[in-house]
């Protein structure tokens, strides 16, 4: 059985822990996204990128949503430094990315540029408001961007959850070692509330297994902590779900927040980590008022099926309705509002965050127990 080409055709693989480069003297320190985004191109989660892009590339992106030569890619892939930093560099150097004294890659500077930042805002985020999460991230980090090759020498420390994290040849033999010829993949950067499981295990219905895959990298500082939510992933799967029809591991990258555009992202990767389908439901990696509803399933449109090679699938708002008895959504339902349970992770984390106790129509209990334990426990060490 073959599985599903990476994006661009071949799965990058840049992982070499004997690389020598101990007479190497530049480095750079680098921030967890940048972190992350390096161990991820390591690994080919963002095949075909083999390293932190070049200007050409990176205008490409944040203008046409496609690499130079034409690839569909949506989220720049950067690498900003200090213009101190920046003067230090010389094209043609091999510079170790440092964090915290360790040494987990090699760069080979190919280009040092300084970017428009505004312009990328406007693009990937269609805002230039710092009152969003990630054009505050892009915006507070430095203003260099340094591109070129790069090699992954050492595996970030996996000190939580560590049976989650699998390389995309992992998963693909994971994949394959159960029969699955079609793979649905789910982003989440919050625990699975009832629309969730609705839309996944609806998607599941069509497709041979569920790849359920949270986001456990960088997010903004009032969603739900990773290793809470792992938890309740894995009460809830335990309870609810066939164990040999869904597969659980973490998505180390960072959050954007960047809407329509991550969407593409999202899928691209969960395309290299073996997936055929991906769920693409209301508002995915949105925040606030960005994007309208359903623009993170309008962007698809612009590329063909070829270009994508996987398949989106689209889910309307989903809720729970009382007088079906069960989740719905308006392609399904007739009943009005009123009767209509309006569930989002935004809702559960404020009421969890109220002391109040969601009800079962809004998530699992044994999820919600997961959660109110985890977060009462994280209220004490913050004290
Ligand atoms: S995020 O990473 O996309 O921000 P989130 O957990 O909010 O994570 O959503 C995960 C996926 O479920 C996304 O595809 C999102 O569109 C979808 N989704 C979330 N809530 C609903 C809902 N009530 N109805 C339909 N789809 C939903």
């Amino acid at each position: 059985m073959t599985t599903i080409q990476a994006h661009g055709g071949e799965l990058i693989n840049l992982y070499q822990p004997t690389y020598d480069y101990t007479s190497l003297t530049k480095e750079i320190e680098v921030d967890n996204m940048a972190l992350s985004d390096l161990e991820l191109i390591g690994i080919g989660a963002y095949s075909p990128i083999t390293g932190f892009l070049g200007e050409k590339d990176y205008q490409s992106v944040v203008e046409n949503m496609r690499l130079a030569d034409g690839t569909v890619w949506s989220i720049p892939i950067t690498l900003p430094v200090t213009e101190e930093q920046a003067k230090e560099l010389n094209i043609g150097d091999k510079v170790k990315l440092v964090q915290n004294g360790v040494t987990y890659g090699v760069l080979e500077v190919s280009e040092v540029y300084t970017p428009n930042k505004e312009k990328e805002a406007e693009n990937v985020y269609r805002t230039a408001e710092l009152a969003h999460p990630g054009v505050k991230k892009m915006m507070e980090r430095p203003n260099v961007y340094v591109a070129g090759p790069i090699v992954l020498v050492e595996r970030t420390p996996k000190t939580r959850f560590e049976k989650y994290y699998l390389d995309p040849t992992e998963t693909r033999a994971a994949f394959e070692e159960r029969g699955w010829k079609t793979v649905v993949g789910f982003q989440t950067r919050n625990p699975v509330h009832r629309a969730h499981e609705y839309i996944q295990k609806t998607a599941l219905e069509i497709v041979d297994g569920l790849f359920l895959n949270p986001l456990v990298g960088e997010t903004k500082s009032d969603d739900i902590p990773a290793d809470i939510r792992m938890e309740s992933y894995e009460v809830l799967l335990e309870n609810y779900y066939p164990s040999d029809r869904v597969a659980l591991a973490v998505f180390p990258a960072a959050m954007r927040y960047a809407g329509p555009r991550e969407a593409i992202f999202h899928a691209m990767v969960r395309k290299n980590f073996g997936c055929t389908h991906f769920i693409v439901g209301r508002d995915h990696a949105g925040v606030g008022d960005y994007y309208g509803t359903y623009d993170a399933q309008k962007i698809f449109s612009n590329f063909t099926a070829d270009e994508l090679g996987i398949t989106p699938l689209f889910f309307e708002h989903s809720f729970y309705c009382k007088k079906c008895e069960a989740m719905a959504s308006t392609k399904t339902c007739p009943h009005s509002k009123e009767d209509h349970m309006i569930l989002s992770g935004t809702k559960v984390r404020e009421m969890l965050r109220n002391g109040e106790v969601p009800p079962s129509t809004f998530s699992r209990k044994e999820v919600i127990e997961v959660l109110i334990k985890g977060l009462a426990k994280q209220k004490v060490s913050s004290k």
